[in-house]
């Protein structure tokens, strides 16, 4: 048994739009991720590539799937670790080629031993290899030393392709949302004053342990000033009564990931000022869910957010200046002293997934389309030992960020984390209710 997530025809389907958008001479080939050490000879746990699991599902290290064009059409093929009872016994069964080519989506399945030659007599015959370097050093130098290679990258067509979700990959990411939200709840419940950020890391994770998941991306607990460090992860403090502890944590189902952040208050109640800060933010939040339109560019999202946020900011006096100069021409202007990041970012296999729209990338990012799925996430931050811009006093320490994951349909927005609370009332009805 495959135990594959989805019907083989699926893949097939996703291969053959692939490859219906490659040139028939190529060679395709896409090595699956390496082995990480962690330390002497321990690993860390093994992580599939996303093209791979995308193409074919295929989980086990040690492999390589490509494509070739011949007699009229293409062929598949998935070059894997051979059976071995001695490695078997030590670290756990092997599909094999028979069992790849038996329960997987593709038409040939071979050792991993055979794929140098297999690979070298392709690219003698005049194939032009359409690869993903960087993942397999020997499979890169056979291809770089093939004189007449001019490398292509196959990550262009598929990029595009992974933006848009199938409704089976929707019900997996429906599921990682739900199996995290509900790590937020109970998270939010099992909060008190002085609580460790490792504790609260403890019940998101082991939540999603319990729901045989396991985390998309290193679960960020920040309280207090702490929750201003955008990629904190050490969660090695505690969280004193008065401060906020700001949770960012997602899980993964089949490889699709959830991507959810929330921040409370440990005391189960948010001061005034917390309060102001923390329905700015959500005020920001629904304003780029809405703005989550089929057809709508990109930016609108990080435009309605940001939007809000420069009023906002204005409003409370932290920033003295008209909001058009708080929100800058190019949304540049002084209320990114407090929100330094981007607004969202297309979500899947990965958790920062594929197709663009990442702050900082040279091409703006994809129209909205029916089928993507999107985090909205602002914030704002005001960390106390900043003395690079002015944190006015009745803020200082606090970090607040809301995340949701959002589908587009032609229906308008559908937040995929809705079941995780995060109105003021919902949370200050929930924190410490285990305790
Ligand atoms: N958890 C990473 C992010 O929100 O983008
Ligand atoms: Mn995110
Ligand atoms: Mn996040």
């Amino acid at each position: 048994m495959s135990g594959l997530p989805f019907d083989l025809s699926e893949y097939r389907s996703r291969q053959q739009g692939f490859l219906s958008s490659m040139p028939q001479n190529s060679l395709v080939i896409i090595p699956n991720n390496p082995k990480s050490v962690r330390s002497n000879d321990t690993h860390y746990r093994y992580r599939a590539n996303s093209y791979m699991l995308y193409l074919c599902g295929w989980g086990e290290p040690e492999s390589i799937f490509t494509a070739q064009f011949s007699g009229g059409k293409w062929t598949t093929s998935l070059f894997v670790r051979p059976r071995d009872t001695n490695s078997e016994i030590w670290e756990g069964r092997r599909v094999g080629p028979e069992g790849a080519v038996e329960g997987w989506p593709v038409d040939e399945s071979f050792p991993i031993g055979d794929v140098e030659e297999h690979l070298s007599k392709a690219l003698e015959s005049g194939l032009r290899p359409s690869i993903i370097t960087g993942l397999n050093p020997a499979v890169d130098n056979i291809v770089s030393e093939c004189e007449m290679s001019e490398i292509q990258d196959p990550r262009k067509v598929l990029d595009t392709m992974r933006t848009i979700k199938s409704e089976s990959e929707i019900e997996l990411m429906q599921q990682a949302a739900d199996i995290a939200s509900l790590a937020h709840v109970k998270a939010m419940e099992g909060t008190f004053p002085s609580v460790g950020e490792w504790q609260i890391q403890a019940i998101i994770e082991g939540h999603f342990i319990d729901s045989k998941s396991q985390w998309s991306y290193p679960s960020i607990v920040g309280g207090g000033d702490n929750a201003t460090i955008l990629h904190y992860s050490s969660n090695s403090e505690t969280v004193e009564d008065g401060d906020l502890v700001l949770v960012d944590a997602g899980c993964e189902v089949h490889g699709y990931a959830s991507d959810i952040t929330r921040t409370w208050p440990v005391s189960g109640k948010f001061t005034e000022a917390q309060k102001e800060i923390y329905n700015l933010v959500l005020e920001a939040e629904l304003a780029g869910i809405d703005a989550c339109r089929a057809g709508s560019p990109w930016r609108s999202m990080h435009e309605a957010s940001s939007a809000v946020l420069a009023k906002g900011l204005v409003q409370l006096g932290i920033l003295d200046c008209t909001v058009s100069e708080a929100l800058g021409k190019n949304l540049d202007g002084p209320f990114r002293n407090y929100f330094m990041h981007g607004t969202g970012h297309l979500l899947g296999l990965d958790v920062h997934d594929v197709g663009g729209g990442r702050k900082g990338d040279k091409k703006p990012g994809p129209v909205l389309r029916p089928g993507m799925v999107v985090t909205v996430e602002p914030g704002l931050y005001f960390a106390s030992w900043r003395d690079d811009v002015e944190i006015p006093e009745r803020y200082a320490g606090i970090g607040i960020r809301i995340e949701d994951d959002v589908l587009i349909t032609e229906d308008g927005p559908v937040v995929l984390s809705s079941r995780c609370p995060k109105s003021v009332d919902e949370i200050e009805a929930i924190v410490g209710k285990s305790g």
